[in-house]
């Protein structure tokens, strides 16, 4: 396990980015896992500025995002299709029939997690994934509680998730309380993982992440175990784990 601090969003930022392109660069048909939310903007930015500077290319590369919301139409401005199109993939030269974002608008949800799980087997499994964490430690949406053995399923939000993606839509209530999630299992899968967490606000979860007991309780706290996992953090959301110590 890797922790690397830095000084600010855009370092955190430009550090992901380069640690992808990395990737794509050694492994042109990578299978790269993509993850929604404010806080990869910046490594998408960078990315789609390498990518127009010919630093790395993305033709060959295969995605696959960790989640969806249950009952948005893909080109509802709130689904993580829409999101994934405005911030990276119209950006950048991949192909987009390469790129895969659970469908949230089906009929038989369980079945759309199944085949998503299989596309993902058949891909040769995830060379690199992308993550963020949650206020309350979640990763995709798998959320405090979660079994730590879960693949591709529905999940309920919990009211702090509901809360938090409020202020993307109109209100509280207009947020769905349902999703597709890539199951932790899914997650620790990936031969390569980088987790991001900036700000003030995530001090606190990032700290029981890395420092607490591995419990469903913090669903980051698995994380821990991943042999290859790095987790880049800017330093205001350091500010518990430099108070602390990095050895505690
Ligand atoms: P955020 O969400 O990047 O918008 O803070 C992260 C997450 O909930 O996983």
């Amino acid at each position: 396990m890797k922790i690397v601090i830095e000084q600010d969003y855009q370092k955190m930022s430009d550090r992901a980015a380069a640690i992808i392109a990395r990737q794509v660069i050694c492994k042109p048909d990578s299978v790269l896992g993509f993850a929604t939310g404010s806080t990869p903007v910046g490594t998408y930015n960078k990315l789609a500025h390498m990518n127009k500077e010919g630093l790395v290319d993305f033709s060959k590369v295969t995605t696959f995002n960790l989640d969806e919301y249950a009952g948005l139409d893909e080109n509802d401005q709130n689904s993580y299709r829409y999101f994934m199109n405005q911030n990276l993939f119209d950006h950048i030269n991949i192909d987009k029939e390469n790129t895969h974002v659970p469908k949230g608008n089906l009929d038989n949800l369980n079945e759309v997690c199944a085949q998503y799980e299989q596309a993902i087997a058949n891909s040769g499994g995830i060379d690199l994934q992308l993550l963020g964490i949650g206020h309350n430690g979640h990763i995709g949406f798998n959320e405090p509680g979660a079994s730590l053995d879960s693949l591709t399923h529905v999940v309920d939000l919990s009211s702090r998730t509901i809360e938090a993606n409020a202020r993307f839509f109109e209100s509280a209530e207009k947020v769905p309380r349902q999703a597709i999630s890539m199951g932790i299992k899914t997650i620790m899968k990936s031969k390569q993982i980088i987790l991001l967490c900036s700000g003030k606000d995530k001090s606190d979860a990032i700290y029981e992440a890395l420092f607490g007991d591995i419990t469903q309780q913090v669903p980051a706290s698995i994380l821990q175990l991943h042999p290859n996992i790095t987790f880049i953090i800017d330093k205001d959301a350091a500010e518990k784990i430099c108070a602390k110590g990095l050895d505690k």
